[in-house]
């Protein structure tokens, strides 16, 4: 009898450890998805597929399943704001480290770079509770004049998949998540969400699909961002043509889409359209703040009746819960993932990294840089940017840092003899979403004044450091809107033309995420792109101009002369022309593929600094490049390889750029494009061997007839050089 009991007693608690397969973590993910979707009811599904806060969508607390948190993103962990407001919710512990913006990443032209970016940014998150991160942002730099450029990486396809590629990974290696964004065609801001985008199906899979199809079938990203913008006349949030024809069917994406905040507009189309996840929808009742404004989402009550009512089975609801468990099992319920750490020194010795390889030597006369601490020079620093913090402002990837080094404090750690002037005033605002920079830039002289002033400093010193360009004040940098014009603001012209005059030794910085016009440049012997860098921004920046770093980073886009010289400028193809009910503005992207460089071959325009440029403070030859054959068939690989070698007295890195040529096709083509390209570190005197894989994929254009990529038989040219504009060797060779 007391056998029986026992034994009976054994078998039940058996079965009540018995885990069920969706917390077993033996189980595929799929088996585990499979299971606790089986479990969830109507409520708990339609629950899981949009936000219950401004940036949290609930797990299954009867699962066991917790709540889903995101944030921005890109370029470190955004503060948290209220549960339903976007103030502060003042908490004191989620001060982070800003990374460089992405433009900065893609100059240091690095994977290696991005991959750190990628896992300290993830570390970062998870320390915050955050199980993804709102970015990386990947699209093409068509105008100077995007507001949001600075969140992205550059003008080129082949550039912007191999960096965003190792970003994504290195962070999903943390267990967060990444959403790429915004996808896709969200090209500038201007109406953003009322632009249709009409564009060439070359443009599109040629130029502003390529880093989003990377960042899927490389990186495996478990997040996508649908964009604001609309593109054959539907939202791109629920665009069947993006979502379910090219995304999850050509590309075989199996995470989660999420809607831009707003961007989801109609329950019919975001049901059949392929939206998972619905957030930051403005509803009357989350402005009027009842208690459950979420219910009115596209996604919510509105999805829920109609299922009832029968307009829907839970077919695509089904679908969708599938990807949001797969999106929990990689993240909230991943328990390998670690604990992660928030501003430690490992995260702000990678953004100084980063900034290294980022920051660009766009010119350098006279060899005038670096200026040696030693020489013990009389500095003037001049400019609004030399002070003002640039990591709050700019719209959602606004921030909230622990430090942040200006660069006149970063110089002033270096040199001795450092006198600042202001120069101009640019905003002297410093406020974003309640967070505050606290620093007072209120300034009683007048603009002319500023001027004399810092003219008059500039005679008594030995070189001027000039830190102009934009801010993240509305139509400058930021998000919402876009640039009024190309060239500089603020007066800064005119002030640099009056340095200029007094003194030849300026060194002229510019902080901005996009090119600017540079009408004194010949008076001007040295110029820097400096970028938003972030937390070690100061530091990041003296490095370079005192020559403990040797720069090697090169332009992720074109600095063209002017403004028409930009193809969808020179083509008035932007922003686009209102329909006449003024509801919708379409913008038809007629320069086709030739963006950037593409553009400045066909349109033959000088810019001021061609794709690709950079310098440096030691130099490098290039050996004459050589193939392993001089024709291919089918598949075939073709390696080319050439030596690099420092030739001067410093350690440096070139970048060397592989350029494809079609020699005759039966499109017209754009004269060359970015197909390869290595980073090359170099002691002085030494030499490396070089090798590019050429494989069929990258002879190719997109074949608008026949909807697939094709690579036509003939005669190719790699063109091999350290910038788009400097070719040093050239190889022929013809597929067959
Ligand atoms: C931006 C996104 C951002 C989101 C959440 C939107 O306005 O376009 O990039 O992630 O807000 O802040």
């Amino acid at each position: 009898m007391i056998c029986s009991v026992l034994m009976l007693l054994t078998f039940t608690m058996g079965q009540a450890q018995q885990r069920p397969i969706y917390l077993d973590e033996s189980q595929p993910i799929e088996k585990r998805v499979d299971d606790a979707l089986r479990r969830m009811t109507l409520d708990e599904k339609i629950a899981v597929i949009h936000a219950q806060s401004k940036f949290s969508s609930p797990g299954v607390k009867r699962l066991g399943l917790p709540d889903f948190w995101t944030d921005d993103g890109p370029h470190g962990v955004r503060p948290d704001v209220l549960w339903d407001e976007w103030e502060q919710a003042g908490q004191t512990n989620d001060s982070c480290v800003a990374f460089p913006a992405l433009t900065c990443l893609a100059a240091t032209w690095n994977p290696q770079m991005a991959l750190l970016y990628g896992q300290s940014l993830g570390e970062e998150a998870l320390y915050r509770g955050k199980n993804m991160i709102l970015g990386p942002g990947v699209n093409i730099f068509r105008t100077p004049l995007n507001g949001r450029n600075f969140e992205y990486m550059g003008e080129d396809p082949y550039l912007a998949s191999r960096m965003v590629v190792p970003y994504v990974q290195g962070l999903q290696q943390n267990g967060v998540a990444a959403c790429v964004k915004h996808y896709a065609l969200n090209n500038d801001e201007e109406y953003r969400h009322q632009v249709n985008v009409i564009v060439s199906d070359r443009a599109l899979h040629e130029i502003y699909l390529p880093a989003f199809k990377a960042a899927v079938t490389e990186g495996k990203a478990w997040g996508i961002m649908g964009a604001y913008n609309l593109y054959k006349d539907q939202h791109n949030c629920h665009n069947a043509i993006m979502l379910n024809q090219i995304l999850k069917g050509d590309w075989g994406f199996d995470g989660v889409v999420v809607s831009d905040w707003g961007g989801c507009h109609d329950t019919d189309e975001a049901v059949r359209n392929g939206l998972d996840m619905e957030f930051g929808t403005w509803t009357d009742g989350l402005t009027m703040g009842a208690t459950n404004a979420y219910d009115n989402y596209y996604l919510a009550a509105a999805y829920k009746k109609a299922i009832k009512e029968g307009k829907y089975t839970t077919r695509e609801l089904d679908e969708k819960v599938r990807r949001v468990l797969r999106l929990f099992f990689r993240t909230t319920m991943n328990r390998q993932r670690g604990y992660g750490f928030l501003c430690s020194e490992s995260h702000y010795e990678a953004a100084r990294k980063i900034a290294g390889e980022g920051i660009v030597l766009l010119k350098n006369e006279r060899q005038i840089l670096p200026i040696s601490p030693a020489q013990q020079p009389r500095l003037l620093v001049v400019g609004e940017n030399a002070v003002k913090m640039m990591t709050v402002g700019g719209g959602s990837s606004s921030l909230k840092v622990q430090r942040e080094i200006s660069p006149v404090d970063g110089l002033r750690a270096i040199y001795n003899n450092v006198v600042y002037e202001r120069g101009y005033v640019g905003d002297i605002g410093g406020q974003y979403n309640g967070v505050s920079t606290g620093q007072d830039l209120t300034e009683k002289r007048t603009a002319e004044d500023l001027i004399t002033d810092a003219v008059a400093m500039a005679r008594e010193a030995d070189y001027v450091i000039v830190f102009g360009g934009l801010n993240k004040s509305d139509h400058q940098d930021c998000e919402g809107h876009d640039r009024l014009e190309y060239g500089l603001p603020y007066m800064q012209d005119r002030l640099i033309e009056a340095l200029a005059a007094v003194n030849k030794n300026i060194i002229y910085v510019n902080i901005s995420g996009n090119p600017v016009a540079l009408p004194w440049l010949k008076d001007v012997p040295a110029v820097i792109q400096g970028w938003f860098i972030g937390s070690e921004a100061g530091e990041a920046l003296a490095d370079v101009i005192s020559g403990k770093v040797n720069p090697s980073g090169k332009l992720p886009f074109t600095w063209a002369a002017a403004l028409n010289d930009v193809p969808a400028h020179r083509l008035d193809a932007y922003p686009g022309v209102w329909r006449k009910d003024h509801k919708v503005i379409d913008e038809e992207y007629k320069e086709g593929v030739f963006v950037g460089y593409r553009g400045v071959e066909k349109y033959k325009t000088r810019p001021l600094f061609p794709f690709g440029h950079g310098l440096s403070y030691t130099t490098f030859k290039l050996g004459k490049a050589q193939a392993d054959k001089s024709v291919i068939t089918g598949d075939e690989p073709l390696r080319i390889s050439l030596t690099v070698t420092n030739t001067g007295s410093r350690a440096g890195a070139e970048v060397v750029q592989l350029y494809l040529h079609d020699v005759k096709a039966s499109v017209e083509r754009p004269y060359k494009e970015l197909k390869a390209f290595d980073k090359v570190f170099l002691q002085p005197g030494e030499s490396r061997d070089v090798t590019f894989t050429i494989n069929r994929q990258a002879l190719s254009f997109y074949d608008e007839t026949q909807h697939q990529w094709t690579a036509e038989p003939g005669a190719f040219e790699a063109l091999i050089g350290t910038s788009s504009s400097h070719v040093a060797s050239k190889v022929k060779f013809t597929l067959k």
